[in-house]
């Protein structure tokens, strides 16, 4: 079974991919945290994240595990513990041109077809239904508007929950700073010549800004009768 979850950054994504591998019983691929850890290691290398044939280098070497912590998946590159360094701005910043270099993208897909091979996986990226595994059992596009995305963000950093709480606010200012980022990244993620960010032509998409956590779970799991069957909490 292969679950693909496509879509633009702050789309929940992440925690919707999550919520359903923990509840289906399939392995979590962040193929994003890939690219972060890459983008981090050229970082720590002094290598500049423009620099295509050295940020390929840095990605054909590295290797990238995924672990589990009390709180929450892990991330170690090359044998470093990088799960908050591939958070931070400077990562953020240089992950753009990192995952836009075609090179890097070619080692980054053949690693995750290979946990495919051997998996029931939920990947989430932005070239899964697309390019990682064209022939994926679902494939979705989960998006919302800039404004709902800017909004979840913001309150997750200020250490809110809007599944707990759903009328959460966030601090203005760092909310349309957010914004502006998100802005930034959907231009550069759909622009790139390479696998630019699209829904496959058999995604379904679902526009998650005026639903909640659990109803975008649910609306995923209808799609496919297996994946309903594997469901632990419905
Ligand atoms: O989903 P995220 O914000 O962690 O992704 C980080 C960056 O990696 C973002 O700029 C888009 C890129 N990315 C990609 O190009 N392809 C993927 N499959 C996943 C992420």
């Amino acid at each position: 079974m292969i679950v693909a979850i496509d879509g633009p950054s702050g789309s929940g994504k992440s925690s919707i991919a999550r919520a359903i591998a923990e509840s289906c019983d399939l392995t979590f691929l962040d193929t994003g945290a890939m690219y972060r850890s890459v983008a981090a290691e050229c970082l720590r290398a002094g290598v500049d994240p423009e620099d295509a044939e050295a940020v390929a280098e840095v990605a054909r070497a590295i290797d990238i595990r995924f672990g589990a912590s009390e709180a929450g998946q892990t991330v170690h590159a090359n044998g470093r513990d990088v799960t908050r360094e591939i958070r931070t701005p400077e990562v953020e910043l240089a992950v753009s041109p990192v995952s836009a270099t075609p090179a890097v993208r070619e080692v980054m897909v053949a690693l995750q077809r290979k946990v495919g091979e051997s998996a029931d996986v939920v990947a989430e990226g932005r070239d899964i239904g697309t390019v990682v595994y064209p022939a994926a059992d679902v494939k979705v596009f989960l998006t919302a508007s800039p404004e709902a995305r800017a909004r979840r963000r913001a309150v997750q950093r200020s250490g809110g929950n809007l599944a707990e709480n759903p009328e959460a606010m966030a601090d203005a200012d760092e909310q349309a700073k957010i914004l502006a980022d998100l802005k930034r990244r959907d231009d550069y993620d759909s622009s790139r010549e390479a696998s630019p960010l699209r829904p496959a032509d058999d995604a379904v998409t679902i526009d998650s800004s005026d639903l909640t956590f659990e109803q975008v779970i649910d609306k995923i799991c209808s799609l496919n009768a297996d994946l309903a069957a594997r469901r632990k909490d419905a």
